[in-house]
């Protein structure tokens, strides 16, 4: 290769680099995390699930209102910046950080009284066995809301520098994961709509009792 074509190619890593950067605002404290947090309306005293929590911006407000909420997250440097995150909280002795994924849950079944995911539906590897971890975790009476930014959306603000798409294990059809979850015993409905002014698709639903 020459020497051209290796500059061109580390030009092109570092842009990389320079974009997941510039989104890390938006992992930190997005408006998607906090209208997702209304929905779920974590009351004082419950337990929470936040699945694939990230750097935690929505466990941290969810821990605020009052629930004991366990941050899921399989990545070891998301875990560590949410550590650090967390410290900083009145709410901390609320979170506890775990690592785990979607299909495998590190809760005991029946323990939680709610969970939700922001943009993390897209990365899990197996769909229908990680909606039957998310039932198993959940008491009768619990509530999901599932969420994922339609980045293929062409309202979607990042609609054309969104790129990501390689790294995406499941094509995220709100009907079909409702219709699933209707089978595991839940009311649920799918929604494709509008949240912080973000096009989502979104999956609302309450475990039967
Ligand atoms: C786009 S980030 C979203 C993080 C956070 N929820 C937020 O809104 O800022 C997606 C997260 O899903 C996590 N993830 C990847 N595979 C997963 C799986 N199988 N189950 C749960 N989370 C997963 C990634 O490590 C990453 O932190």
């Amino acid at each position: 290769m020459s020497h051209d074509h290796h500059r061109h190619d580390h030009d092109k890593g570092f842009m990389a680099n320079v974009r997941w950067l510039l989104k890390i605002r938006k992992f930190w404290q997005a408006d998607t995390n906090r209208a997702i947090i209304d929905m779920v309306d974590p009351q004082p005293g419950e337990s929470l699930l936040d699945i694939g929590a990230g750097m935690g911006p929505a466990t941290v407000l969810a821990a605020a209102r009052g629930a004991a909420v366990v941050a899921v997250e399989p990545s070891g440097l998301m875990r560590s910046i949410c550590g650090v995150r967390r410290l900083f909280q009145r709410a901390r002795s609320r979170i506890t950080i775990e690592p785990g994924t979607a299909e495998n849950l590190p809760v005991a079944g029946g323990s939680m009284d709610g969970l939700w995911t922001v943009n993390s539906i897209h990365h899990w590897v197996d769909l229908d066995l990680a909606l039957a971890e998310l039932a198993r975790a959940l008491a009768p009476g619990g509530r999901i809301v599932l969420m994922d930014e339609d980045f293929t959306h062409p309202d979607h603000p990042l609609h054309e520098t969104h790129h990501d798409h390689e790294d995406e294990m499941t094509n995220v059809e709100v009907d079909e994961i409702a219709t699933f979850l209707a089978t595991l015993g839940f009311e649920a409905s799918g929604h494709k709509t509008v949240v912080a002014g973000v096009p989502v698709k979104l999956i609302r639903a309450t475990k039967s009792t």
